[in-house]
């Protein structure tokens, strides 16, 4: 069965100079990693394309200097793109609860799973580092994370009313959001 193309390496923008065939793979994959340095500017810039007030590069960077944060890539391989960052995940652990403090799917790159697969990697590493809660805030008004959250078994404790004011003519409520690890 085929199951990967050798395609000249000018269609990969990540290609290692001098190489001038890459193998890409066929079928869609994807694998997650810790984020590193490096990655800071695919972050800011799905991140901008994410949400109203956009963080900086240094807010990033920043974060990923942090002990307590965990930032955790997701980068997918087709035909068109090799290992490429579409999404990513922040989670800051503090004693035996997270938070998760942000997340972000590439608008092209939604709705195939990324994000589950973000938020199963983070609950995964922190069930093994045995911490005992998760909690997230969201705003009511945002169905897709709504539904993501809430699919993984995620449950409403709590809400804080008129706290998502960027950008609207009204602000809306934040839901809390908490499911247990253990
Ligand atoms: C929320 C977000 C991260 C989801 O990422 P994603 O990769 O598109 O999500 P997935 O493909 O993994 O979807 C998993 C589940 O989430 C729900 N979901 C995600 N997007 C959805 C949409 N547009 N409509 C309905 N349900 C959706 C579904 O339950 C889906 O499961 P299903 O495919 O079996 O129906 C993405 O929409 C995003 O980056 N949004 C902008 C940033 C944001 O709002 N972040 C959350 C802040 S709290």
């Amino acid at each position: 069965m085929i199951t990967a193309a050798l395609l000249p390496a000018r269609c990969d923008p990540e290609a290692i100079k001098g190489e001038d065939w890459v193998i890409f793979p066929l079928k869609s994959t994807a694998h997650i990693t810790q984020a590193q340095l490096a990655d800071v500017p695919f972050l800011a810039d799905i991140h901008k394309k994410s949400f109203s007030r956009a963080w900086s590069a240094s807010e990033f960077q920043a974060l990923l200097g942090d002990d307590k944060v965990s930032c955790y890539v997701i980068r997918r391989s087709n035909l068109i793109m090799k290992d490429q960052i579409i999404g990513f995940v922040l989670v800051r652990a503090v004693l035996d609860e997270a938070e998760i403090l942000t997340i972000a799917v590439d608008p092209g790159q939604r709705k195939s799973g990324a994000g589950e697969q973000l938020m199963h990697e983070v609950m995964r590493q922190l069930y093994a580092d045995r911490l005992a809660k998760l909690f997230l805030e969201v705003d009511e008004t945002n169905q897709p994370a709504l539904l993501l959250y809430q699919k993984l078994g995620f449950e409403k404790v709590g809400e804080r009313k008129g706290y998502y004011a960027s950008g609207k003519e009204k602000a809306s409520t934040a839901w809390i959001m908490q499911i247990n690890l253990g």
